[in-house]
């Protein structure tokens, strides 16, 4: 079967897997969004950076908010573990916001850097477009960075058409490009194709970056087989309108169709639900599904190995189009 092969991130020379790995779930029960996943040991971390590295992944996604620093340094120490060095693979983190002016930026890029143990900071990426600086002032700051070699690349997070091109006209000035927007992107939640961030990433050359691109696990169909297994489950998702049975009613068709293709490929839905994500609009989507348990990480790796045929992407665009709004 054919294989995915590398891409570039935006117009950087960062060369990436289509299928990154997410590391929120690194987070160990610390920090605002820690709650959402289980605490994970050490030996479950390592498998599954592992397993990702020889499943063909070669990026990882991280935060300064993820637990404070603590999904940076558990990264850090999995990579180092597997016998990688900065060389190897490729990292990608965030600086959060909320509450803070650009000056922040500089200030804790040290922090980072501690905490990544070793590993460059490949791409740097504002996480939330909520802050008390201007886009103008962020890009700045950035640019700063990179002309101190302190980051490789600049990235954002969840900005609109009209942010994102505010940051590349910034970035323009420093002669630098932006490379990302990591949005949240997946068969069930389409919005970045009608609300103009998908069209304004083609146009502006910048890649999308989908997290949750597995819908936070319900594009496996495990939550519609078994829709008791939610509330087993730690952090928010039991909450959540989609993981309730009126929300599961209305993914089902998607669901149904991801599975017939599972059953054609002899894959699993999770890795139909990926390979849409990664094929759908070309080159230009990345994805960094995360993992809660080693096989996930293996099954969303395998996710690179095959492709979906041009009818077969069609007929999931057209079975998902209620997701569009
Ligand atoms: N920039 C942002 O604002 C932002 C926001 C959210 C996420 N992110 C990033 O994107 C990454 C991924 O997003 P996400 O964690 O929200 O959603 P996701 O990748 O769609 O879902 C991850 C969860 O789904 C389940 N899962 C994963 N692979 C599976 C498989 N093959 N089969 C069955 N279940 C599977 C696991 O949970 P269970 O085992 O508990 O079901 C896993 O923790 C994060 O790690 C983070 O790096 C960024």
């Amino acid at each position: 079967m054919e294989r995915m092969s590398l891409r570039k991130l935006g117009k950087s020379d960062l060369m990436v897997s289509p299928v990154g790995l997410g590391c929120w779930q690194f987070s160990r029960g610390k920090g605002l969004g820690g709650k959402q996943w289980p605490v994970l040991q050490d030996d479950e971390i390592e498998k599954i950076v592992s397993l990702s590295l020889e499943g063909g992944v070669n990026w990882f996604d991280t935060a300064e908010s993820y637990g404070n620093g603590e999904s940076e340094r558990t990264l850090a120490r999995a990579l180092r573990k597997a016998g990688k060095s900065a060389d190897e693979v490729i990292v990608a983190t965030k600086w959060m916001p909320l509450l803070r002016t650009a000056k922040s930026i500089k200030k804790t890029i040290d922090k980072r850097l501690e905490s990544l143990g070793g590993f460059r900071i490949d791409l740097h990426q504002i996480h939330l477009p909520t802050s008390f600086s201007s886009t103008q002032a962020e890009m700045k700051a950035m640019a700063q960075l990179v002309k101190a070699r302190k980051i490789r690349h600049i990235g954002v997070s969840n900005f609109s058409a009209k942010k994102m091109r505010a940051a590349q006209d910034a970035l323009s000035r420093h002669n630098l490009n932006l490379s990302s927007n990591q949005v949240r992107y997946n068969l069930l939640d389409r919005k970045i194709e009608t609300n103009g961030i998908l069209d304004t990433a083609k146009e502006l050359g910048v890649s999308i970056i989908a997290y949750s691109p597995l819908a936070q696990g319900l594009l496996s169909g495990k939550f519609h087989d078994n829709p008791e297994l939610i509330k087993e489950r730690s952090g928010f998702r039991k909450y959540m309108r989609a993981f309730k049975s009126k929300g599961l009613e209305k993914s089902l068709p998607v669901i149904e169709a991801v599975k017939e293709l599972a059953e054609k490929y002899l894959v699993t839905p999770a890795q139909i639900a990926l390979n849409w994500v990664l094929q759908f609009h070309g080159e230009m989507v990345v994805a960094i599904p995360g993992a809660t348990k080693p096989e996930q990480a293996k099954d969303n790796a395998d996710a690179m190995k095959f492709k979906l045929t041009q009818d077969e992407l069609d007929h999931l665009d057209e079975i998902s189009s209620p997701f569009k709004n």
